[in-house]
């Protein structure tokens, strides 16, 4: 019998010569999606550090790779667990994602080099804009909208931390009567990027 009470079998196949059970990892992850371990959403504090951690310890800016000009954003998974992905992502001059949330997915963006400029809607219907210099982050939550924007000349790079990890993203656009929603986008999508 396993430890859960489940019984165990060899899953050796007949005549390999080895018998007994197969060691089982014990961090492995449950087999069965009803036996996975409840989501846990972390906090904007929470975010905001591992934004701030990964950004000053493990990604190098895009004007010490070496890699020439950048034409549009680049991205890279840094870390994805049940609970929380890590992504470094590289700014055009301009490079713009249009106002977007993060389908139920809290958040924190932390700029590692160059800046940002960040909008947001006003209970007025507005558009107003804050930048984000190199060193500083945001955190937000569940129902947040924003876009962002490289005002600068040279490309910015920034650490995005999402939890739980992202399913989709819609996108909007700003009308006098409000936010409509233009389009979603799935993680499933093979043009998916964050
Ligand atoms: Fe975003």
């Amino acid at each position: 019998m396993s430890l859960t009470g489940e019984r165990q079998t060899s899953q050796h196949p007949a005549g390999s010569g080895l018998h007994g059970p197969a060691p089982v990892h014990p961090y492995a992850r449950p087999a069965s999606p009803k036996a996975a371990p409840a989501t846990i959403r972390l906090d904007e504090d929470s975010l905001l550090s591992l934004g701030r951690l990964f950004g000053s310890s493990c990604v190098t800016p895009w004007s010490e790779r070496g890699h020439g000009a950048l034409d549009a954003r680049d991205y890279e998974l840094l870390e994805l667990s049940d609970h929380f992905e890590v992504w470094v992502i590289h700014w055009p001059s301009d490079g713009l994602l249009q106002l977007h949330d993060h389908g139920g997915s809290s958040g924190a963006l932390y700029v590692v080099s160059g800046s940002l400029d960040e909008g947001t809607v006003s209970a007025a219907n507005t558009h107003e804009r804050r930048s984000i210099g190199a060193g500083q982050g945001t955190s937000f939550g569940p129902r947040h909208v924003h876009d962002v924007v490289n005002p600068g000349p040279d490309v910015a790079t920034s650490v995005h931390v999402y939890s739980p990890p992202m399913e989709k993203m819609t996108f909007f656009t700003l009308r006098a009567g409000g936010l409509v929603p233009d389009h979603t986008e799935y993680r499933a999508d093979p043009t998916w990027a964050p």
